[in-house]
């Protein structure tokens, strides 16, 4: 039986020269996974909202020391609830790389708030970023990966995608959604050569809490004292999925402190 399958170890992937488009690359996970892309030699398109703080990050990753050969960076800004906004962002990468390998569906933000309690201008912004957007970035996104047979969707989820709370419906559903919407893409493109791989956080320290105007009360109890996790955990996460020789699919990685229970 062995012998009608090679059964020989293979490589992992060496990242160099791929050409990636990350979304939500502004500010924390984003941020981290395209720093250390560009770091692995990586072309980052980056985008997002807030054209200043993308261009500081393309400053930063444009310095390095004699030796490294990290990627180019594209500053692509625009908002993922707007189609011809990610129609744009997929058209100017492949027209500085000629090729899109990579897609970091990552744009997202969080809300919590009971259903009775919640505002729906809110849920409506946030439906359209984390679903909506979402749905764009991959619709648009992974249509040049399938054009060649190859590429990795990485799609943002959360630990809220498997376990729902009080206060975190709205915020769940949207996790739950993205992460069902990652498993139909991958069952549809996993067979044509390209792979998905869904990432569900714990509690990861950036701005989300700020943007999600959390109590000060929410982040201790959910660590209970334990220590969170940085953006950069999440990166080399996602680095360690990408490396993955291409007959290896990581489909979900669920990364939570170490001490942190619940949710
Ligand atoms: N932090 C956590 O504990 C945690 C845990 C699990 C999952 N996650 C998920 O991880 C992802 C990143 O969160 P983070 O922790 O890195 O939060 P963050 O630091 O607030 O970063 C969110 C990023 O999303 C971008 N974004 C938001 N709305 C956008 C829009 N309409 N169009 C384009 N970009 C948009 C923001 O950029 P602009 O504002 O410049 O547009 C920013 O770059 C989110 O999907 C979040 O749900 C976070």
């Amino acid at each position: 039986m062995s012998a009608a399958y090679d059964t020989s170890p293979k490589p992992l992937q060496d990242l160099h020269e791929r050409v990636a488009l990350v979304t939500g690359a502004s500010s924390g996970i984003g941020e981290a996974i395209a720093e250390h892309l560009v770091r692995r030699g990586v072309h980052a398109a980056l985008f997002a909202r807030r054209s200043e703080r993308l261009e500081a990050l393309a400053e930063r990753l444009s310095v390095h020391s004699e030796g490294e050969h990290p990627g180019e960076t594209l500053v692509i800004t625009g908002d993922v609830r707007q189609e011809e906004d990610v129609q744009r962002a997929v058209q100017a990468t492949l027209d500085r790389w000629g090729k899109l390998d990579i897609v970091v569906a990552n744009a997202g933000f969080g809300y919590r708030l009971s259903v009775v309690e919640g505002d729906t201008q809110r849920w409506k912004e946030m439906i359209d970023t984390n679903v909506y957007g979402l749905l764009l970035t991959l619709k648009h996104g992974v249509a040049p990966l399938l054009e060649r047979g190859s590429g990795h969707v990485i799609v943002m989820s959360s630990v809220a995608g498997r376990v729902p709370t009080p206060g975190g419906a709205a915020y769940c559903g949207t996790k739950f959604a993205a992460t069902a919407i990652a498993d139909s893409l991958r069952q549809e493109v996993g067979p044509k050569g390209v792979r998905v791989t869904t990432i569900e956080p714990g509690v990861v320290i950036s701005e989300f809490q700020q943007v999600a105007q959390y109590a000060p009360e929410i982040v201790p109890n959910m660590l209970k004292g334990a220590e969170p996790l940085v953006p950069t955990d999440i990166a080399r996460a996602v680095v360690f999925a990408l490396e993955q020789p291409a007959h290896f699919a990581v489909n979900e990685m669920v990364v939570r402190p170490t001490g942190q229970a619940y949710p």
